[in-house]
């Protein structure tokens, strides 16, 4: 995302001579070909909506702000057709508008120039429905028996909100979410406002740090809302009743596991934390939601900072490519291992002697880390625990000095940004002085047991 000012609609309508061509309708990731959009960059979105839990209804007004790359003649946004667009502006004038498949094909009345920053705002309306994952699991809009528990790792973003949901477009967003006030939204970042008028409440969010379409949220139900400050953080939990005893003091366990990763990392990159727990039976995973990880139950210690490490690594430093999700997995898992070891519950050495023990013939071993094989494999335990290995050995090689040095600098370089695999080798041998090529690519590129 670029930041720009806001200017006058009028001003942007840009009439041009020659009509520009159209944006590319997927933005060519391997493992997901059809997701995000070429020829513009988001910068910023409004997502204004009201959504009733028991009819599922949710309608919407999406306000982009955006800039082109390109001069363009028509362009996409990611959306499911399950939701229906009634109005497209752009830059205030009507827009024409065609959805098919996961695509909503806007053609605004004359081209608009290269470089230039623009409004689109779309009005939509629905019933959104989550989507089946590559591996069977579910995704985006996943009703529960009280709401909605919203995750979008990989490509749920679009059955809620229309948008360019490509990892590398990294925009703010604001979140207003009006539903009956027996339920409450949490989305991530900051919570603005709560207004009642009538049975109905708004929350307004605020995410002021850039983020990936995967890690946006906005989950519904019969929530305990608490926001307090502790320690150096601003922490927000929503825990459903029904979990609320294993709960207790889980807004309390956040400062440490940050203030541990903040001394080993560097700062932590976000302006709030906290932890959104569901019920929700059908969901089998957690979700490293920026600023507020979802959980479908209350974590244990390993998985609340596999979470709270990935807001460094996954979130302010994302991947350009799924293929590359070890650099979010395997960096998570890692970290990990880090908190278990520090508690005291299970050494780092015992993680990775477990991990490692893993016999060579068997299927762990057969796929490489940085290219886990397609879309189907990107959870696989072979990214978490192979990543994390690789990590591991990693730091043996280079020394201790060396490796949080490595680490620091890939958090502070990319802060906010993407970046993939080459550059993490890049960065090792630069900063740790070792050809390190032999065995990165034995650990992420070859099949097979890597000898220790
Ligand atoms: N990224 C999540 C984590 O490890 C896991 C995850 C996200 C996931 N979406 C998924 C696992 C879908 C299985 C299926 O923190
Ligand atoms: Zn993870």
């Amino acid at each position: 995302m670029k930041r720009f000012l806001a200017l006058a609609a009028a001003a942007l309508l840009t009439v041009s001579a020659s009509s520009g061509a159209p944006g590319d309708p997927g933005g060519g990731d391997p493992y997901f070909p059809g997701q995000g959009n070429g020829g513009y960059d988001a910068g910023h979105y409004d997502l204004v909506f009201d959504y009733n839990p028991s009819s599922n209804v949710l309608r919407g007004v999406a306000t982009i702000s955006a800039r082109t790359t390109q001069e363009l003649s028509r362009f996409n946004l990611d959306l499911t057709a399950d939701l229906d667009v009634s109005e497209v502006t752009v830059n205030g004038a009507p827009a024409t508008f065609t959805q098919g498949g996961t695509e909503l094909v806007v053609t605004p009345v004359a081209a608009l120039a290269s470089g230039r920053a623009f409004t689109v705002v779309v009005t939509y309306k629905g019933r959104p429905k989550h989507v089946v994952d590559p591996d069977g699991s579910r995704g985006g809009w996943i009703r529960t028996s009280d709401g909605v528990f919203n995750a979008n790792e990989p490509q749920g973003a679009m059955t809620w909100y229309p948008g360019n949901h490509h990892m590398t477009d990294k925009a703010t967003y604001r979140f207003s979410v009006t539903v009956p006030s027996t339920r409450v939204a949490v989305a991530n970042g900051d919570l603005i406002s709560r207004k009642s008028t009538g049975d109905r409440t708004t929350y307004v969010w605020d995410a002021k740090e850039p983020m990936a379409g995967y890690l946006t949220t906005v989950t519904i139900g019969k929530f305990r809302l608490t926001d307090t400050k502790i320690g150096k953080y601003r922490t927000i939990v929503a825990v459903d009743p029904k979990l609320a005893d294993k709960a207790a003091n889980l807004a309390e366990r956040h400062a440490p596991v940050l203030d541990y990763f903040a001394s080993l990392f560097g700062p932590y990159p976000f302006s709030s934390t906290g932890a959104i727990v569901d019920h929700a039976p059908k969901v089998d995973y957690a979700l490293e939601t920026q600023t507020r990880p979802i959980y479908a139950e209350v974590p244990g210690e390993g998985l609340l900072a596999h979470e709270l490490a990935h807001q460094w690594f996954g979130d302010s430093v994302t991947p350009s490519r799924w293929q590359d999700i070890w650099l979010n997995e395997g960096f998570a898992t890692y970290a990990e291992w880090l908190w278990q070891d520090k508690i005291g519950e299970r050494s780092l050495q015992t993680s990775f002697d477990t991990a490692y023990a893993t016999a060579a013939k068997d299927a762990f071993w057969k796929t490489p880390t940085a290219d886990p094989g397609g879309p189907a494999a990107l959870f696989h335990d072979r990214v978490y625990n192979r990543g994390a290995m690789t990590l591991h050995v990693l730091r043996s090689k280079v020394g201790d000095t060396a490796f949080f040095q490595i680490l620091r600098t890939w958090a502070a370089e990319h802060k906010y940004g993407n970046a993939d695999t080459p550059a993490f080798i890049a960065l090792s041998e630069r900063v740790s002085g070792h050809d390190l090529s032999g065995f990165f690519a034995e650990w992420l590129f070859k099949p097979g047991k890597p000898a220790l």
